[in-house]
C-alpha cells in the first residue's frame, strides 16, 4: 500500500514564521513515512488542485525566511461552502489522510467547517493579530510585537529632541493586542485600542500635564481598529487612518505638535525571531502527532507552557479581545 500523505497550506494574511511551521510539518511527516503536499496559495490552491509535493531539500534552510514559500490568499468563505465532497475525491486521489490547514481567524473558521463536513483537518493558528481563541499566542504576534516596539523606540528619542507627540497606529485588525505588548514594552504614555472606547478629552489631558510637568514629548500607540465615538476608520476601503484624525485632533486640542507614522505591512515581513521559530516548529510537529493520534477538528494551540489540542470549533466565527489585566498593567505607566 502506497505511503499516506498529508497535505498543508497557509491561508489568510501571511506572516514570519510561515516557513519554520512547513518546514517542521515537512521533516515531521517524512521522518513518520508520509508523502507531504503543498498547496499553493491558501485555500484556493486546495480547490484548484495547484500542489506540488515538499520534500527535505526544499524545506531547508527556510526556518528563518519570512513569508510562505507556498504563497496564501483570502478567500470568501462562501466560495468553499459546497466543496467537502471534492475535496472527498482529491484526499482520496491523493491518498490524503489530512490536511493541515495554517490560518487565522477566517482560515480556521473555514477548517472547522470542512472538518464538519467530514474532511480530516487539522489547523495551526497564526495571525500577527493574535485574536485567535483557544491558543495563548498565534504564529507572527511575536515578530510583529518586536517590530512595533522596535517602531516606538526610535519614535521616542525623535519625539524627544523635537518636543512632539508622536503616535505610531499598528495593525491588529478589530483587536489590540499588538498595540498592547509593543506599548508596554516600549513604555508609551498611552495605547489605543478597540477594546476601549477612545477618550479624546482625557488623552490630551494627559498629554498637557505631561508637557506640564517637563517631559515636553509623548509616544502614543493606536491599534487600527480603535474607535474615537464608537466609529473606526477606514483608508481606501481598508481598516487604518485613525491616528491621522487623532493628530489633527490633538493638534487643535492642545496646540502641540504631533505627527503619526502608519506601521503596515512591515509588521508581517521579514524573518521571525526565535520565538516564533520555536512556536512555530512546534506547532507543527503537534499538527503531525494530532493527525498520528487520529485527533482532527482539532489545532494545534498554547495553553501556559503546554502545545495542546483545541477544538476548531473553539476558533470559529469568535475574536480573542486584549486580556485588559495585561493592559492595566501597561496603563499603570501612561503618562
Ligand atoms: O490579519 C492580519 C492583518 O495584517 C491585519 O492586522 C490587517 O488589518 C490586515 O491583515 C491587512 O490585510 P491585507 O494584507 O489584505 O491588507
Amino acid at each position: 500500500m502506497e505511503s499516506k500523505s498529508i497535505g498543508v497550506l497557509t491561508g489568510g494574511g501571511d506572516c514570519p514564521g510561515l516557513n519554520a511551521a512547513i518546514r517542521a510539518v515537512t521533516k515531521t511527516a517524512i521522518v513518520r513515512g508520509y508523502r507531504v503536499f503543498g498547496f499553493r496559495d491558501g485555500l484556493s490552491g486546495l480547490m484548484e488542485e495547484d500542489y506540488e509535493e515538499l520534500d527535505m531539500s526544499k524545506t531547508s534552510g527556510i526556518i528563518d525566511r519570512g513569508g510562505t514559500i507556498l504563497g496564501t490568499t483570502g478567500i470568501d468563505p462562501a466560495s468553499i461552502e459546497d466543496y467537502a465532497p471534492e475535496g472527498a475525491r482529491l484526499f482520496e486521489k491523493l491518498n490524503m489522510k489530512a490536511l493541515i490547514i495554517i490560518g487565522g481567524n477566517t482560515t480556521l473558521t473555514i477548517a472547522s467547517r470542512l472538518y464538519d463536513k467530514g474532511l480530516p483537518i487539522v489547523g495551526i493558528p497564526k495571525t500577527i493579530d493574535n485574536d485567535v481563541v483557544g491558543t495563548d499566542f498565534s504564529i507572527g504576534f511575536h515578530t510583529a510585537v518586536e517590530i512595533a516596539t522596535n517602531a516606538l523606540d526610535r519614535l521616542r528619542s525623535t519625539a524627544e529632541s523635537h518636543n512632539r507627540v508622536m503616535m505610531l497606529e499598528v495593525m491588529g485588525r478589530d483587536s489590540g493586542w499588538i498595540a498592547t505588548y509593543a506599548g508596554l514594552a516600549n513604555g508609551a504614555d498611552a495605547i489605543l485600542i478597540p477594546e476601549i472606547p477612545v477618550d479624546v478629552d482625557n488623552l490630551c489631558d494627559m498629554l498637557v500635564h505631561r508637557f506640564g510637568t517637563g517631559k515636553r514629548f509623548s509616544v502614543v500607540v493606536v491599534a487600527e481598529g480603535a474607535r474615537i465615538g464608537g466609529a473606526s476608520y477606514k483608508e481606501g476601503g481598508k481598516l487604518g487612518g485613525v491616528s491621522r484624525a487623532l493628530e489633527a485632533m490633538i493638534q487643535e486640542h492642545t496646540g502641540l505638535e504631533s505627527r503619526t507614522t502608519l506601521l503596515g505591512h512591515v509588521q508581517r515581513g521579514g524573518t521571525p525571531i526565535a520565538y516564533d521559530r520555536i512556536l512555530a516548529t512546534t506547532y507543527g510537529v503537534k499538527a503531525i502527532d494530532l493527525i498520528d493520534g487520529g485527533q482532527f477538528g482539532h489545532m494545534a494551540a498554547l495553553q501556559g507552557s503546554q502545545v495542546k489540542a483545541v477544538p476548531l470549533a473553539e476558533a470559529a466565527d469568535v475574536l480573542k479581545m486584549v486580556d485588559l489585566d495585561v493592559f492595566r498593567i501597561a496603563e499603570i505607566f501612561f503618562g
